[in-house]
């Protein structure tokens, strides 16, 4: 029998230490993206979503906050799922690392890690903000603050479990070199090569004492897991590993990460699924950053950007349609109400006047009962594969300012007047090419590609009472 395994894909589980900010939007609008595709492709897809709930700057959070720990991060995980579907993203797997499942499965993990685990004395620096432990190269490079927190690095002195990554190095490079996981984009991938070279063994553990909000180690009640093994963990635990064969979904198709947790990922991930005798994923996919303003986000600059207040502005097209072609996947790229509005205003004008003027041309020309049709754009194709979605989402964007060209050269509404039936003619030609249009834009504004199929294969077809996207 014909057997088709799932393309799974993955997003970063936010921390939940506050609300969703806007930055947190590129991992799902990446995911979905890739998502819908692969479905027009015939693919069964499986897209997981969580929450990053232990550790640290979690604990001492609800601390500050005066509320019980779980009471805080039950409440922020309700955020962020209701976050990710104010996006339009559906994801089929959501995982909490609070979950006792995903616990009791953290656990069976380390366990069989167990001959790649050593405990020794940790003596050096720490990031709270990053939850990372911070080399004393780094720490004398950075002054000793995290240039993404900027906050001070802590000094720890603790006995900790380490996770023997040296056993595994020479295997993560060469997959990496390969292509065998492949790193997009490519000057991540070298970053990352030449990060591999000095790579200690990393600590993966944390005595309780010093943080208690974590998964505890198996057969060690003095010491909780480093949140970093407990929050990778969670690809394979919302998959059921290792209760459950996973190897259906597993391994992943395309892990989606931030720039900044690249390394974990390339890194100590690798290391684990190694030591488990696990595939490692296809594909990891780091996305640049959004800043606001041109300076990076951060709560304690104090511009961070509320991603509710922008899709309040004009709702969701608009939203998807800015990050996902005017913010490049793999670059920084940055946010301004300015260009915002500047990007509404070129949505509007170039595909909701389009849809207006065609679809009341075809009103007076009665015309109706085209069909909805698929497009094939074989350089359409190249972009998505190589992850440059905006790129790909650019092309299209050539066919509706080609398609706003053609009416204004062929002015089929003079035409209307001397050759009625030849006017016809231009207009379901003209429909018919945004109709076909409407099968890949359904990829970035899936929303705005139904509303335009059924304004374009009704019986009758006649232009919105409210044009799609109405001037401010
Ligand atoms: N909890 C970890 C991830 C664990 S995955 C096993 C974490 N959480 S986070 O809340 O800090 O970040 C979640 C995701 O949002 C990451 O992919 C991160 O890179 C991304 N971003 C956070 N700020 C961002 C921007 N300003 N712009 C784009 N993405 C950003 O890291």
């Amino acid at each position: 029998m014909f057997f088709m395994k799932e393309t799974y894909i993955t997003t970063a589980i936010p921390y939940v230490n506050g609300n969703p900010h806007l930055g947190h939007a590129m991992d799902y609008l990446l995911a979905d993206v890739l998502r819908r595709y692969m479905l027009k492709q015939g693919a069964r897809v499986r897209l997981q979503a969580g929450t990053d709930e232990h550790g640290s700057k979690i604990f001492k959070k609800a601390a500050e906050q005066g509320m019980p720990v779980q009471e805080f991060v039950d409440r922020h995980a309700q955020n962020f799922q209701d976050f990710i579907h104010s996006l339009g993203v559906e994801y089929t797997d959501f995982v909490r690392t609070t979950d006792p499942d995903h616990e009791r499965r953290c656990q069976a993990i380390w366990t069989k890690l167990s001959d790649h685990i050593y405990k020794d004395n940790y003596e050096g620096w720490y990031c709270e903000g990053c939850e990372s432990f911070v080399t004393d190269k780094e720490y004398a490079d950075n002054n000793g603050i995290c240039p993404d927190h900027q906050k001070a690095y802590v000094k720890l002195s603790e006995e900790n479990y380490y996770l023997r990554i040296s056993d595994f190095k020479a295997q993560i490079r060469a997959a990496i070199e390969s292509d065998e996981l492949k790193i997009t984009p490519t000057f991540r991938k070298k970053e990352f090569l030449n990060l591999l070279a000095d790579m200690p063994d990393v600590s993966i553990s944390r005595p309780r004492e010093q943080v208690e909000w974590g998964v505890t180690v198996p057969g060690d009640e003095s010491q909780v897991m480093y949140v970093w093994i407990d929050a990778l963990a969670n690809y394979i635990t919302v998959l059921g590993y290792p209760d459950q064969d996973i190897s259906d979904a597993w391994p992943a198709h395309t892990q989606i990460v931030g720039k900044d947790i690249l390394r974990f990922h390339a890194g100590i991930w690798p290391a684990m699924l190694l030591g488990l005798g696990l595939p490692l994923p296809k594909n990891l996919l780091a996305h640049g950053f959004i800043t606001a303003n041109g300076e990076k986000m951060s709560k304690s600059i104090g511009n961070v950007v509320d991603p509710a207040e922008i899709l309040a502005k004009h709702g969701l097209a608009p939203f998807r349609y800015y990050f996902l072609r005017h913010a490049s996947t793999t670059e920084d790229s940055d946010f301004s109400w300015d260009k915002y509005e500047a990007s509404y205003n070129e949505l509007a004008n170039d595909l909701g006047n389009l849809v207006q003027r065609l679809a009341t041309l075809c009103r007076k020309n009665a015309l109706g009962g085209l069909q909805p049709a698929s497009l094939e754009l074989p350089e359409f194709d190249e972009y998505m594969q190589k992850y440059e979605f905006n790129k790909a989402f650019d092309l299209l964007w050539v066919e509706v300012q080609s398609l706003n060209k053609d009416i204004d050269e062929q002015k089929p509404w003079a035409l209307a007047k001397s050759e009625p039936s030849q006017a016809k003619q231009v207009l379901a030609s003209l429909s018919q090419r945004l109709l076909n249009l409407c099968d890949l834009l359904a990829i970035f504004i899936p929303d705005t590609a139904a509303q335009i199929q059924d304004i374009f294969t009704a019986a009758e077809i006649s232009a919105p009472a409210t044009p799609l996207f109405p001037k401010a």
